[in-house]
């Protein structure tokens, strides 16, 4: 089943010209939540290889702007796109607006960021928690009031009890959710925040 499911949406991201098979799985969220619109202004960390870049910045159209921010080398397959700014940097070095040459904070932060997987299960779970704390870390930075959020995480009770415990506090509205696009053998989830509330 899962080799399936990874068939299908591989094919039809090479067919569809996207960059990765993970670009269902933020349409998917976008299509239930609403995440995304016209014009806005959007950080996407852990942007590489860039099917998200792609998603994004056809759906802001030129008007709107998408930053995307990887440990990896800028990917130059999508630097002719005039919405779209690259940046080679870890998420754990960047700490203010002006790092991403902006001037005001975004109206939506997503994060598809995964760590070097070890096979671990608990390694790999805490380590991932570390890059989803970070953001939430980073987050009055970057996201202004009234934006939205997307972020990936591997399954743990750890990060269910961060996620619970972070998410209503911080949106007014706030899902976990498992796009279908995502291998069935995946322990990853996402979580949704919708209408970030001022922290001030
Ligand atoms: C699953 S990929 C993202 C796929 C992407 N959403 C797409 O649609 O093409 C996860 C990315 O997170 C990046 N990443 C992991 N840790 C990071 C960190 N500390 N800072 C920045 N990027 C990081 C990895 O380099 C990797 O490219």
């Amino acid at each position: 089943m899962s080799f399936k499911v990874k068939d299908h949406y591989y094919k039809k991201a090479k067919r569809e010209n996207f960059l990765a098979r993970s670009v269902y799985k933020l349409d998917e969220i976008d299509n239930k939540y609403n995440v995304i619109k016209k014009n806005d202004r959007v950080l996407d960390l852990g942007y590489f290889p860039g099917s998200w870049i792609q998603y994004v910045s056809a759906k802001i159209g030129n008007d709107g702007l998408v930053v995307g921010l990887d440990i990896q080398e800028i990917n130059t397959k999508l630097l002719h796109i005039k919405n779209v700014e690259l940046f080679r940097s870890d998420i754990f070095e960047v700490k203010k607006l002006v790092d991403l040459n902006v001037s005001s904070p975004f109206n939506v932060v997503i994060s598809d960021m995964a760590p070097k997987t070890t096979g671990i299960k608990c390694v790999d779970q805490d380590r991932s928690l570390g890059l989803v704390e970070e953001v939430f870390n980073i987050l009055p930075i970057f996201l202004g009031v009234g934006g939205n959020f997307v972020i990936k995480i591997f399954d743990s009770q750890q990060a269910q009890t961060f996620l619970r415990a972070n998410g209503k506090k911080l949106f007014q509205e706030f899902y976990l959710y498992k796009p279908k696009s995502t291998r069935s053998v995946s322990k990853e989830f996402f979580a949704v925040g919708k209408k970030y509330k001022n922290q001030g």
